[in-house]
């Protein structure tokens, strides 16, 4: 699966945006966006950007995303019409709610796929979970849709759907965070974590994203450009990180040999969860292109 350490959005109708976007920045994943970005007399011409946006321009290594409204807002369905002929490297669905939302995207993705006579499965789906049933249905929204790569955790959704208030230490948002994790991984899946609305702080941005790396999430969603650097550094292990996995995998393949499961090294007992440890960051340098693909 393609590394998403850094989800750009940017509102559909935003045409400078988007252009900046796919010239300059270079972030791992450009996500424009039909739904709550664009005001509601605006939806019309923020699809006709975002098709302009697909058929001109060069999104680089960037993957190139449409966040579609709602299923049940009674626009999903124009939204897909409108932009999957143009290809989009995949559809974001918000407030997904339930596994037979994605069924149904993923057909009408199919459908065009088949009329293109583009290879299936190619368009690829990932889904945000940001109300309190959607929490409530996670195992069948996770649950094995070969088009979904990623689970995506709205903070402000879910805050308002419970009636919660958003704090600097998001407790209130602390359970669903780590089911949306943890879904995740028992699906394969990769988990987005949530945005960080004070753009200017980039700081404790990336506080947040070091504690959501290690929480093991593979990446979090932006909203501006200053956003970009800080939370692509947080999901890219450091030289330090590789090197200390390299060595315990090494020890451990040597302990294997002599028959030996546990062993110390460097003071520190190593077995088999530190070694899938040791392997789930090798993994993450290798998504973000800092070692050579297996
Ligand atoms: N994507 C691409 N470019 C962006 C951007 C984004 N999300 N946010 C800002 N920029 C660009 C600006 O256009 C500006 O470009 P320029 O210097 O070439 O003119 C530059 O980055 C600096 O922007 P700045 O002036 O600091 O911010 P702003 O006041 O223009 O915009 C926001 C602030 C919050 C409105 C803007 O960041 C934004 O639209 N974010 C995304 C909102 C969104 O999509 N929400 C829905 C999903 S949660
Ligand atoms: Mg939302």
């Amino acid at each position: 699966m393609r590394a998403r350490r850094a989800l750009l959005y940017m509102p559909g109708d935003a045409k400078g945006k988007i252009e900046k976007a796919a010239r300059s920045l270079n972030v791992d994943s450009v996500c424009m966006d039909l739904e709550d970005g664009v005001a509601a007399n605006q939806k019309e011409k923020a699809r006709e950007t975002v098709v302009r946006a697909l058929q001109a321009l060069d999104f680089g290594r960037s993957e190139k995303l449409v966040r579609i409204n709602r299923i049940g807002s009674g626009l999903e369905a124009e939204d897909l019409a409108a932009v999957l002929p143009h290809r989009p490297d995949g559809i974001v669905i918000p407030k997904v709610e339930d596994g037979g939302q994605i069924d149904w995207v993923s057909e009408q993705i199919a459908a065009v796929e088949r009329a293109n006579g583009w290879p299936g499965g190619h368009i690829r789906l990932i889904a945000i979970v940001e109300s309190a049933i959607g929490i409530v249905n996670l195992r069948s929204i996770a649950a094995g849709h070969p088009r979904l790569d990623a689970l995506v955790f709205g903070a402000e959704d879910f805050a308002a759907d419970l009636g919660a208030t958003r704090t600097r230490a998001g407790w209130e948002v602390f359970y669903a965070r780590s089911a949306v994790v943890t879904y995740a991984a028992a699906f394969g899946l990769q988990a987005i974590d949530m945005v960080f609305v004070n753009y200017k702080d980039t700081v404790n941005l990336k506080i947040e994203a070091l504690q959501a790396a290690q929480m093991g999430f593979s990446g979090k969603q932006i909203i501006h450009p200053a956003q970009i650097a800080p939370v692509q550094e947080a999901f890219t292990p450091g030289d330090e990180d590789i090197e200390h996995a390299q060595r315990v995998l090494a020890a451990f393949e040597q302990a294997q040999a002599r028959g030996d499961g546990a062993i110390g090294l460097d003071g520190v007992m190593i077995d088999m969860p530190l070694v899938k440890a040791a392997q789930n960051v090798l993994e993450r340098a290798r998504a973000a292109g800092k070692l050579p693909p297996l």
